[in-house]
């Protein structure tokens, strides 16, 4: 098995170097500080399923280093509670508050979201988890601890980048999951899970386009900032996650690994 790349540990810690943001802006157009397969037109219309309102409180799990966390208290006005189990990821995220004046409506916190999650019972108006379910092995447990934190009536959107629809290989899965722990489901399993938390499902939509623009602009940006990033990376890192991104990219755009993205409800 090839050796796993610490994407998000050093992504995270060098978040604010010039040239991550060069390669941030050419990959995703408008950068909103994502590390993940989302544009920012593609965040708003989620954002627009969960019915917020001005003073709603929202959890964002798997926040990252806030980035899109920030953008949708910023479009809401909403309060938002962010979880990421990256101690990097958490301090940059919180960082940030100081220089955007959001402090008194955002947290972050390091909680492994594979757990008992650190809220009480029906806290949240909403719950929001890109690209990141896949990190989650235990996700009967997550969704059940998603409807717990959730308020009745209220909404969760996440998406699962690696569903399994068609015939993959051991290397190319190996590749896909070099960045860390993850966990391939073939279609319905997430169906199934949503069912079993006492959720119902309002929405599913193939959101593979975004994953596969969004990996070959990656690599490709990637490649035009080599130097500067074989600095930063070393050349063994750098080699290996533009591996990984051609991997995404022949993946999601042949779709034999899709990019699903539900939206859930909890009942009134
Ligand atoms: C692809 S990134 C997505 C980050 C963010 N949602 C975004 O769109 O920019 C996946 C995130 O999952 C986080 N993660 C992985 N396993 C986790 C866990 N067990 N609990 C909480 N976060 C986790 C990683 O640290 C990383 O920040």
């Amino acid at each position: 098995m090839p050796e796993r790349v610490d994407l998000f540990y050093n992504t995270y810690s060098n978040f604010t170097e010039q040239v991550l943001a060069a390669i941030r802006e050419e990959t995703f157009g408008k950068d909103i500080g994502q590390n993940s397969w989302l544009t920012a037109d593609e965040y708003e219309r989620f954002i627009s399923w969960l019915r917020l309102e001005p003073g709603q409180h929202v959890l964002e799990v798997a926040s990252g280093s806030g980035g899109p966390s920030r953008y949708l208290a910023h479009q809401t006005g909403c309060h938002v509670t962010g979880i990421d189990a990256n101690e990097n990821g958490v301090e940059t995220a919180t960082r940030s508050l100081n220089e955007k004046n959001l402090k008194d409506r955002i947290t972050y916190k390091v909680a492994d979201a594979n757990a008992r999650l650190p809220f009480e019972d029906n806290t949240f108006d909403a719950a929001m988890c890109i690209d990141s379910m896949n990190h989650f092995p235990d996700r009967a447990d997550v969704f059940r601890e998603w409807h717990r934190i959730l308020r009745p009536g209220r909404r969760a959107v996440f998406t699962d980048p690696v569903v399994i629809t068609g015939p993959v290989t051991n290397d190319e899965l190996a590749l896909r999951s070099l960045v860390g722990l993850f966990m391939f489901v073939p279609p319905g399993v997430n169906e199934q899970l949503i069912a079993a938390a006492g959720f119902r499902l309002v929405r599913k939509e193939d959101v593979s386009d975004n994953a596969a623009l969004v990996s070959r602009r990656w690599h490709e940006a990637r490649h035009r900032h080599k130097d500067a990033l074989i600095e930063i990376e070393g050349e063994e890192r750098f080699e290996g996650l533009q591996k990984f991104f051609a991997a995404v990219h022949s993946l999601t755009s042949e779709r034999r690994l899709s990019r699903i993205v539900y939206l859930v409800e909890k009942n009134e």
